[in-house]
């Protein structure tokens, strides 16, 4: 049976930076309020062209680039979003398009917060099972978009960006270890979207009366996600017959600090075993995890052979754990691939097939 392992990973977030000196202007709030009781400083807005599809297409490239992994060999999409452009097309048919990956299957997978744990057991899973050789997950969001301004229990909190892994088969030992997935359906009144999806027209505030934004019961969500996180990791832990001392990191999903310092508390793990980084990005659901997992990469904390747990928690309810064992590129990768040239040419690429269909469009229609 293959090993899943994760050989490539990237990020993208939009330019335009919100501080909390910014949401002081929009709602009554306080850059000492919201970092105490977050931890959040700022985070990242998407401008009028960045979808998630957009910032996943980025996300994704990156991560090709570093598996050296050529967008026409991956076999499956599997985007991880709470904020999809649509319910359909999905998100992942989308970026599958923008990035020329022309033999991939692709679909969305919602499940909140965990969706990015989901998708990449789900991935790994397909691998394992010799379906597939090469799976791109990605966890994109542009939450801005279903944030209700106006509303101080959640507009400090979330903020726009997408992550991504490559998976790839390999004899090689090591990869994804194991992992779990709960939900408990008779929560889902406590953090819900009613209506809608993240590419709306303005004049939807009208039709929806505010359904189309994130509605949350915070202090119920704080006593559930501190509840689960430790439990969950523990779990996955005994599942891949593993011991707490044998992880070098832990990353959870970046939703506020208090409740990661509730996890340590509860596994007797420092803080220091923890990477974070919602301070600058705040809550970015589903691309919180990949997000995190890159900027630790880039600063050398990550390395080659280290066990990591992935953990995180989110609408449905729903939550999990995933227990790795980081793997980077695979000794037979050759192929680079170059980002920066390959975008131009995927969007050519599109648009010439878009083109074609539309010609044949035309000559069907004369035809009939
Ligand atoms: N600025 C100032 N005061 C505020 C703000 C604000 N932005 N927001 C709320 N308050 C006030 C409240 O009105 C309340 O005042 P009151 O006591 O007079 O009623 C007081 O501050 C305390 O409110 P709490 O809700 O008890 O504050 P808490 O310490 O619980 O922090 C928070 C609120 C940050 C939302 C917290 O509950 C939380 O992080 N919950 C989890 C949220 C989360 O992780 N959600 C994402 C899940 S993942 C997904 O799937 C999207």
């Amino acid at each position: 049976m293959p090993y899943a392992h994760i050989t490539g990973w990237g990020m993208a977030v939009p330019e335009k930076v919100l501080t909390n000196a910014d949401l002081e202007k929009m709602v009554e709030t306080s850059d000492a309020w919201i970092r105490e009781r977050t931890g959040i400083r700022e985070r990242r807005i998407a401008g009028p062209d960045e979808y998630p599809s957009v910032l996943g297409a980025r996300a994704a490239l990156k991560a090709l680039e570093v598996a050296r992994l050529h967008p026409k060999d991956v076999d499956l999409i599997i985007c991880a979003t709470s904020s999809p452009e649509h319910l359909f097309p999905a998100t992942a048919c989308l970026i599958q398009d923008a990035i020329g990956a022309s033999k991939a299957g692709a679909f969305d997978l919602l499940a909140a917060c965990s969706g990015f744990i989901y998708a990449v057991h789900m991935a790994a899973q397909a691998i394992r099972s010799g379906a597939i050789q090469n799976a791109l997950v990605i966890g994109a969001e542009t939450l801005s978009r279903i944030t209700n301004w106006k509303d101080r229990n959640t507009c400090i909190l979330f903020g726009d960006g997408a992550g991504a892994f490559v998976l790839q088969a390999s004899d090689r030992p090591g990869g994804v270890l194991a992992a779990v997935m709960h939900s408990d359906g008779s929560g889902g009144n406590l953090l819900i979207l009613p209506a809608g999806g993240s590419r709306l027209p303005a004049s939807i505030e009208t039709v929806t009366n505010g359904h189309h934004y994130i509605y949350m019961d915070g202090r119920e969500v704080f006593r559930f996600a501190t509840r689960v996180l430790a439990q969950s990791t523990l779990e996955v832990l005994e599942k891949a017959g593993l011991r707490l001392e044998d992880v070098r990191w832990i990353i959870p999903h970046q939703a506020n600090y208090r409740i990661i310092e509730a996890a340590a508390r509860a596994l007797k793990l420092p803080m220091e075993r923890f990477i974070i980084n919602l301070d600058r990005y705040g809550n970015t659901s589903t691309a919180s995890i990949p997000i995190a997992t890159c900027e630790a990469v880039e600063k050398g904390l990550l390395k080659a052979g280290d066990k990591v747990v992935f953990n995180g928690f989110g609408a449905g309810l729903t939550w999990g754990a995933l227990v790795a064992e980081w793997s980077g590129p695979l000794p037979s990768a050759t192929r680079p691939i170059h980002v920066e040239r390959y975008r131009p040419l995927a969007r050519l690429r599109s648009w010439l097939r878009r083109s074609i269909r539309r010609l044949e469009g035309l000559i069907w229609g004369r035809k009939a």
